[in-house]
């Protein structure tokens, strides 16, 4: 990560998770530019970066779906693989299956692993519990909200064993307190049930409010330009004034890139 702020960002352990250290373009479209980072195990990691700047290109490659054109995805040691690897992923738009109910939709993943009907029934009860679906078990995706279909989808996300949970801004279309209920849904899901989380949003205030630690990415060609612990504990308040520090630390981190790249949102960002 040579020239990134690095404030506080814990020392790698001996064999983190996951490790990434990829370079990807699409074509002579250059998206990332050596992305090197880890992920402890259990560790709630955001990735934060402006629209554009390849989040959900960098989720795919985690996800072992796409070949970064340079470098590679380990976990636990070993090159990711789809098939092998149990890997969840949280949308953007809450992906639920309309002919199967709320029960059977959460059910999904752990059918496909072939798990045990009695072991199925254990813990799709208690993900449902624990995301407040209680009561919702033989709705249908149309017959609830938005914010409840994505409820499902963690639940699903959550429900089996994963390796890596990866979400990609799964609250971006809910409204702002629908968003806020489901920010702490996901952490209260999360300290239940701890896993590997990198979720990924280009909202700085709930990086901070989420993530054990925030790695911010610039415009593209995405670089990693800081690694922030946030060492708070929760429930976090945002307008504490270590949460307003935090945050203000990665704004500025943020606006001094903007304010040194040309926009790039609409000028692909070719290499020389
Ligand atoms: N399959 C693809 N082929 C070519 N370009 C792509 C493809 N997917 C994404 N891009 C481009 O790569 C860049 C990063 O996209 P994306 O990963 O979706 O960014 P983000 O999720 O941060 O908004 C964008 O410029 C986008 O247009
Ligand atoms: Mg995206």
């Amino acid at each position: 990560m040579s020239g990134a702020a690095s404030l506080g960002a814990r020392a790698a352990p001996a064999c983190p998770k996951v490790e990434v250290d990829v370079s990807h373009r699409y074509g002579p479209l250059v998206v990332h530019q050596e992305l090197r980072f880890s992920v402890t195990e259990n560790e709630f990691l955001c990735v934060s970066g402006p629209s554009g700047c390849g989040k959900t290109t960098l989720l795919d490659i985690l996800a072992g779906i796409l070949r970064p054109s340079e470098g590679q995805v380990l976990i636990d040691g070993q090159p990711v693989d789809p098939k092998r690897d149990r890997i969840s992923f949280v949308f953007q738009e809450p992906s639920t299956l309309p002919w199967l109910n709320v029960w059977d939709n959460v059910a999904t993943g752990l059918r496909i692993k072939k798990v045990a009907p009695a072991e199925i029934r254990r813990k799709v009860d208690e993900i449902i519990e624990i995301v407040g679906l209680r009561g919702y078990e033989t709705y249908y995706p149309h017959q609830i909200s938005g914010g409840m279909k994505q409820r499902v989808a963690i639940a699903r996300a959550f429900a089996i064993d994963a390796d890596l949970i990866l979400m990609d801004e799964p609250f971006v279309s809910l409204d702002q307190p629908t968003r806020e209920r489901m920010q702490r849904e996901v952490l209260h899901t999360w300290e239940h049930r701890r896993r590997t989380v990198v979720f990924v949003t280009h909202n700085l205030e709930e990086a901070v409010f989420l993530g054990d630690r925030v790695v911010v990415l610039s415009a593209k060609p995405a670089r990693i330009v800081a690694e922030i612990n946030v060492p708070l504990a929760r429930p976090r308040h945002p307008l504490s004034p270590e949460f307003t520090r935090i945050r203000a630390t990665c704004a500025e981190i943020m606006q001094s890139l903007h304010a040194r790249a040309p926009r790039n949102d609409t000028a692909p960002g070719v290499s020389p």
